[in-house]
């Protein structure tokens, strides 16, 4: 969508998104009668059959600039030069200036980019890793891709990261690296946790792919551990639709994962002929060049666009701190720059009168707000056990490291848990890139919510 435009609002349509048009929540309209609301009314929640609070829509993403952008892209297609050539290079350059790190490489995707950094960070079968369970998947995948076996430490619900106090206790003689994770684009404690990594002799790996441009003490994220991979995934604050990029100032290291991203093939000081013989066993998870023209494009306003979600982001945590049961979140230690990937909160529903969380999402979303309840337990997940029942795990590990009762045991993390299933409410980080009066309206959505909790308590049942 071009620059600044917002999405056509339509009541069915929103209504339709929130799912409220589906069988039982429909008849809100009919109970509207019980209590004698007037159709129309503001002060009627939207769930309740009311006028919903926000109806100017929302700031459509990604965002792109015909009059530049579109020339860009066709600049490439008209060259013929689709795969990596000049243009991933000159993204790759720019990525490292704007981050403050010597070298990128620029590659797939975010996942991709954890495996590449990891398996060139010698981190393999035997291995543990340090990871939060407050993430998506795709930071624990490359854990488990690498045969290493991923280590959970328990969320600071205040601060949605990784809590760095419990870090310590999950060492062991097999821990290798830490991966803390910028969640939702919020850094995590990095101070703290170089301090321990530091200490304990470990590796660190940052995942940055939610944290573009996000800083401690005016550094970004990517430059505090050894190395940070990011994400470019259409979502992202920095969108090519799939991309992703590896950062370190350890050029043997970048050398390595440049060879390892190009089938292994001699790069830097990996010396060698191309053509004459593959150093590595590696893979390809090249970039092309369109991809990288769409990249260099979307960092011209990066920038800008991370300066107004931090002003909104303000402005609305001014706003919802004061309704009771609304409680913010708290930022690291040090932090210069929240980048709110997603703006979360915490929901406390004993103040909302009982009123669910789901309940509270979906009265939001009546509201006209985008809103969510975000991530599930990464800790406690399918996909770990058939990991560990996998032939190649079984060869590499003993039957008990691998017994997932032990292991759901100790990799218990019971504030994540609270943070999942009761308490976390994100917003999209574009709802943030609209004008001020968009906050004005969240906040006065969900304070109309508060208001009204008993009743819409008393109306629906889910
Ligand atoms: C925290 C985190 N880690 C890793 C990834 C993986 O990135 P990608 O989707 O580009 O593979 C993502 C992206 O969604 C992410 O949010």
């Amino acid at each position: 969508m071009k620059k600044g435009d917002k999405s056509n609002f339509s009541r069915r349509l929103f209504l339709k998104q929130s799912g409220i048009l589906g069988a039982g929540i429909v008849a809100a309209g009919t109970n509207n009668s019980l209590y004698g609301f007037n159709k129309g009314d503001s002060t009627i929640p939207a769930v309740l059959g009311g006028t919903p609070v926000h109806k100017t829509g929302w700031t459509k993403w990604p965002i792109w600039d015909s009059s530049t952008d579109e020339e860009l892209v066709l600049k490439v297609l008209r060259s013929g030069v689709w795969s990596r050539a000049k243009v991933v290079s000159e993204f790759e350059r720019a990525w490292a200036e704007k981050i403050g790190t010597k070298r990128c490489l620029a590659v797939v995707n975010g996942t991709n980019a954890l495996i590449c950094a990891l398996v060139n960070m010698g981190i393999g079968a035997g291995d543990e890793v340090i990871v939060p369970p407050y993430t998506f998947i795709g930071t624990i995948v490359p854990v488990l891709q690498v045969g290493a076996i991923p280590v959970f430490v328990d969320t600071d619900p205040a601060t949605f990261q990784i809590d760095p106090d419990k870090i310590e206790e999950k060492i062991t003689s097999r821990t290798k690296a830490i991966l803390p994770v910028h969640i939702l684009g919020l850094p995590a404690d990095m101070l703290k946790i170089m301090d321990i990594a530091k200490k304990h002799n470990l590796l660190v790996l940052e995942d940055d792919c939610q944290a573009h441009l996000a800083e401690i003490n005016h550094k970004k994220m990517g430059t505090f551990g050894y190395a940070g991979c990011f994400s470019f995934q259409n979502s992202k604050n920095m969108p090519i639709g799939e991309a992703g990029a590896i950062v370190s100032d350890d050029e043997h290291f970048m050398d390595k994962c440049y060879s390892y991203h190009n089938y292994g093939n001699p790069y830097g000081s990996l010396v060698g002929e191309v053509g004459a013989g593959t150093l590595l066993a590696g893979t390809k998870m090249r970039l092309t060049e369109y991809q990288a023209a769409i990249g260099l494009a979307q960092m011209k306003r990066i920038e800008e666009q991370a300066q107004t979600r931090e002003k909104n982001a303000a402005r609305l945590t001014s706003q919802i701190k004061e309704i009771p049961g609304i409680i913010p979140v708290k930022l690291s230690p040090g932090v210069t720059r929240a980048v709110y990937h997603l703006y979360p909160f915490r929901y406390n529903k004993e103040k909302f009168h009982n009123l669910s969380r789901s309940l509270f999402l979906k009265a939001l979303s009546a509201e006209g707000v985008h809103c969510s309840r975000g991530y599930s337990q990464m800790n406690k997940m399918p996909y770990l056990n058939d990991a560990f029942t996998s032939k190649n795990y079984k060869k590499m590990y003993n039957p008990e490291d691998l017994d997932i009762n032990l292991f759901n045991e100790r990799n218990e993390c019971p504030k994540n848990d609270k943070l999942c299933l009761e308490e976390a409410v994100w917003l999209s980080q574009w709802e943030l890139l609209g004008p001020s009066s968009d906050m004005d309206d969240i906040a006065k959505a969900i304070e109309k919510i508060y208001k009204n909790a008993e009743k819409i308590k008393k109306e629906i049942s889910i």
